[in-house]
């Protein structure tokens, strides 16, 4: 897709994610424990989380026709195609559902297997970060940039806590432990998507989780890309979208990261 193409998709694109964040705003509070279901350990699911992707799904359908999803509510056929939206209507559920203000919608594009286009709307404070392929990434008009932060003492850095896949707690351990010796502290927000654009506009300097999917992360990781920054996976490779594990960062700092997490997660590796 052409450069001005794509611009003017990520427009309709942001219009249509705000609108839904609206109703998820409307909704805040209003959720009742009869209207929580369990989907599995610890991942919790409401009308809210299953009415704003069908909402996204239509909307971002008639934007582009041909275009197939990968969404995590299952209110449309994962599909393989050229052209594919990957949606997660909710990310945060657990502190929407207890009323704590960080959660988002997280909505990428991919042309051919490629991100060029993602979308972070945070619903509370009505933030919304996007960018799209060679078009630098953006907070509400305004450009934004990764942090130039070369040292982990200067350094805020952003995690994810194991919630259900408890089987690398101790390499995970013992990163957070160096990080909480050396930095000046580790925030765990509960949205990978949101987690993902503050590293973009420098409100973190890195991030690092595990036991993720793409539609946690497709969206922030471009936005972090288009801002200068790096992701890799643990191993320091490419695989983060499928792989589940997922480092991103300013690029004076990702070498330090990589360098502990590979160290704890792969130490047989170089
Ligand atoms: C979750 C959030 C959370 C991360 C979990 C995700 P959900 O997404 O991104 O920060 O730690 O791994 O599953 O379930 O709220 O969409
Ligand atoms: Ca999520
Ligand atoms: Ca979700």
């Amino acid at each position: 897709m052409q450069n001005r193409q794509l611009e003017k998709l990520c427009l309709l694109a942001r219009r249509a994610v705000a609108q839904t964040g609206t109703f998820i705003r409307q909704q805040a509070g209003k959720v009742g424990a009869e209207a929580i279901e369990t989907k599995s350990h610890n991942s919790l699911v409401s009308y809210v989380d299953k009415t704003a992707e069908a909402q996204l799904v239509e909307k971002l359908g008639q934007l582009l026709p041909e275009a197939v999803f990968i969404t995590e509510e299952d209110t449309v056929e994962n599909q393989d195609g050229t052209y594919q939206w990957i949606i997660d209507p909710l990310d945060g559920t657990t502190n929407f559902l207890h009323q704590l203000p960080f959660y988002s919608i997280s909505v990428a594009l991919r042309e051919k297997g490629e991100t060029i286009l993602g979308i972070v709307y945070e619903v509370t404070r009505e933030e919304c970060f996007y960018a799209w392929k060679d078009g630098g990434a953006y907070l509400n008009d305004e450009r934004i940039s990764t942090t130039s932060c070369a040292t982990f003492g200067d350094s805020l850095i952003a995690t994810g806590f194991p919630y259900y896949d408890y089987e690398k707690v101790t390499p995970y351990l013992e990163v957070f432990k160096t990080l909480m010796h050396g930095t000046r502290g580790i925030r765990r927000f509960g949205s990978a998507a949101l987690d993902l654009a503050y590293v973009a506009c420098g409100r973190f300097d890195a991030y690092f989780e595990y036991s993720l999917n793409a539609w946690d992360i497709a969206g922030g990781a471009i936005i972090v890309q288009e801002a200068g920054g790096r992701v890799c996976d643990f191993e320091g490779g490419d695989n983060y979208l499928f792989g589940g594990e997922i480092i991103a960062g300013g690029t004076q700092l990702m070498p330090a990261m990589e360098q502990l997490i590979q160290q704890h997660f792969y130490p047989s590796q170089p």
